[in-house]
């Protein structure tokens, strides 16, 4: 969702706005906008476009028309108000001096707007945004204070969600950056200070850099930064150490960032794995979760959204078989509404790839709420998520830029089963040898994902078959059934074909009255234990005229290819990971299917990575 950067010092300031920008494009925006104040004419200049960075960029040619060392940028993802040039951020106060960029939702803004109209205030956008900036300007004029109060005046005033950037043309030696509900990072530079909506926006320009917590304010000055707590009270933040290679976020020679991250699954996996397995056992650094915390719980809630749900349900099969304990799993939007039954006995596990879904936010403080800890699964340091959490455990998959998540996700998998592994030893309801057996399978699993990439060509070719398919069905049961739901929308959020996944056992119930003459149906059945009922299931369709694509292991290759009309495999594994293994040729098949179709895979329409809005 929308994208903030804002810049202090003694360089250019547009060119890094822009280049920041540019870093920010994967989050999903549709029109972007740059303020910087003009020491030459003293006012800040504003440029905005609708559409595409590059529009803009083109515009300022990129940054070099743009005089001034101090300045916000934006992209922006429609709320309130359609994407317009207009409506594009920075939104300016009526007077032209003080620019703001927002990421969040002003929930009062209507009310705010009605009583500055009230005060002679006009306002030329539908944003929620402008309020903010008009508001500023309100308590600057009528109060005779500085920024930095009028700020705070303003904070008391609205309500909602938000990151906000400001700058002032009467100070125009700072930023006022503030934070409730919505990500912002604070970075300390060599010639000067930054602020960003996430990491890879200034990661060419510093590794240092400080989370600002919900209620702070920060001061941003070319050489340094004061952050304020809610009560605008000085605090010292801690400032942390980025270590992730620029290049991390970039596209290094492939022609897209899902592809490139699916390639680099195995070494996610490696570094989600490899450090957490010693000596046949899964072992967690500084955790606190004690073994009595552990032995007192009566069930697990994992609550998430998405692809991080999908994992959720995944989970929910491998943790109820390793630890027979109830496993409830939600998705996070639903969660917040339904008066969950969630006492202290409870151990809620939030599953997040960004940590900054606001559902996921919310379900995570109403499980606090309830008494309940929270554990999270989180890919991305420091973000909301995993600070609020009584625990976390990273999945350091690195940075994940395409809005499909994949490398997020299998990584979230594996780090499902060695929590699993890891009570599972705590409650006595996982031998040894069985833990055993299950660790070396983890260490084993990058390498054999490897062979499973390997295959992509097969795939590729699997993928011309049926690119053209306006439908496509994903059945499987237990575990497979889980992995057919991120099969599924994997296909249809990059691909626009219409998917859904069913219970294999269901389809009778109602959805085998669309199966036809030429449905694909894709069946999933890796799971052992369950595959001769796939099998079952494979026929029944068949025998309505689907095309079956079906996934299974190396070792059912031939049964399948009996029936089906097209089988991708992979290696046999220990069941906890089959999942692990079978989600890469369904993502490869959307990819190419995606690709095919010309979708623009990276970005697909309406949808935004990180969504910090309900
Ligand atoms: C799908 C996808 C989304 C996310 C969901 C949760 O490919 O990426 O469904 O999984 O928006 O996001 P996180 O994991 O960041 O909370």
């Amino acid at each position: 969702m929308c994208g903030i950067v804002g810049y202090v010092g003694r360089s250019q300031a547009a060119p890094i706005l822009l280049d920041g920008l540019g870093k920010l494009e994967y989050r999903g925006y549709d029109s972007a906008g740059v303020a910087v104040y003009d020491g030459g004419a003293k006012k800040l200049s504003v440029h905005k476009a609708k559409g595409r960075l590059q529009v803009l960029s083109d515009m300022l040619d990129a940054g070099a028309a743009v005089p001034g060392t101090v300045g916000v940028g934006h992209t922006r993802w429609a709320t309130h108000g359609a994407p317009s040039d207009v409506n594009s951020h920075p939104q300016v106060s009526r007077s032209g001096k003080i620019a703001v960029v927002h990421n969040g939702i002003i929930e009062n803004y209507a009310e705010l707007k009605a009583f500055l109209q009230g005060e002679g205030v006009s306002f030329v956008s539908e944003t929620d945004t402008e309020v903010v900036a008009q508001l500023v300007e309100y308590f600057v004029d009528t109060g005779g204070v500085g920024l930095l109060e009028a700020v705070g005046r303003c904070l008391r005033r609205i309500e909602g969600a938000y990151a906000l950037g400001i700058i002032s043309a009467d100070e125009p030696d700072r930023i006022i950056a503030v934070r409730k509900d919505s990500p912002l990072i604070l970075g300390y530079g060599q010639d000067g200070m930054f602020l960003a909506s996430d990491v890879t926006a200034i990661i060419r320009y510093t590794r240092e850099v400080t989370y600002m917590d919900d209620g702070e304010a920060a001061v941003l000055t070319r050489d340094g930064i004061q952050c304020y707590n809610t009560f605008m009270q000085p605090i010292e933040k801690e400032i942390a150490h980025v270590d992730w290679e620029i290049g991390a976020a970039e596209k290094g020679g492939y022609e897209h960032f899902m592809f490139k991250e699916i390639m680099e699954q195995p070494e996610a996996l490696r570094h989600a794995i490899f450090p957490r397995i010693r000596e046949g056992e899964v072992y967690f650094e500084n955790f606190s979760l004690t073994d009595d915390y552990i032995r007192g719980l009566k069930k697990i809630y994992i609550v998430a959204c998405g692809s991080a749900y999908h994992a959720g349900v995944v989970g929910k099969y491998n943790l109820e078989r390793l630890l027979r304990l109830p496993v409830e799993v939600s998705l996070a939007s639903e969660f917040r509404y339904m008066d969950p039954i969630v006492d202290g006995g409870t151990l809620v596990v939030v599953i997040s790839q960004s940590g900054e879904t606001l559902d996921s936010m919310a379900a995570l403080r109403e499980a606090r709420r309830l008494g309940a800890k929270v554990l999270s699964i989180v890919n991305v340091v420091g973000s909301s998520i995993a600070r609020e959490s009584d625990e976390v455990l990273y999945t350091w998959a690195g940075p994940e830029i395409a809005v499909a998540t994949t490398k997020g996700y299998s990584t979230q998998l594996a780090v499902l089963v060695l929590l699993g592994l890891y009570m599972g030893r705590v409650l006595g309801t996982v031998s040894g040898r069985e833990r055993a057996e299950a660790a070396a399978e983890l260490l084993a699993l990058p390498e054999k994902l490897e062979k499973v990439l390997e295959q992509r060509d097969g795939i590729q070719y699997l993928a011309s078959q049926y690119f053209n398919h306006n439908s496509i069905f994903f059945i499987g049961r237990n575990v497979d059934y889980a992995l057919g739901l991120e099969g599924s929308l994997k296909l249809k959020e990059i691909s626009y074909i219409h998917s859904e996944a069913y219970a294999s056992g269901e389809l009778k119930h109602g959805t085998i009255s669309l199966i036809e003459e030429g449905t694909l149906v894709i069946a999933l059945g890796t799971y052992e234990k369950l595959f001769d009922k796939a099998m079952s299931n494979v026929v029944e369709v068949k025998s309505r005229g689907a095309d079956v694509l079906a996934l299974t292991t190396g070792d059912r290759r031939a049964d399948m290819e009996k029936i089906a009309n097209g089988v991708m495999t992979i290696p046999s594994t220990h069941p906890l990971l089959l999942p692990s293994l079978g989600v890469a040729p369904l993502q490869l098949f959307a990819y190419y299917v995606a690709l095919m179709r010309g979708c623009d895979i990276d970005k697909p329409r309406n949808l935004a990575k990180s969504v910090t809005v309900e």
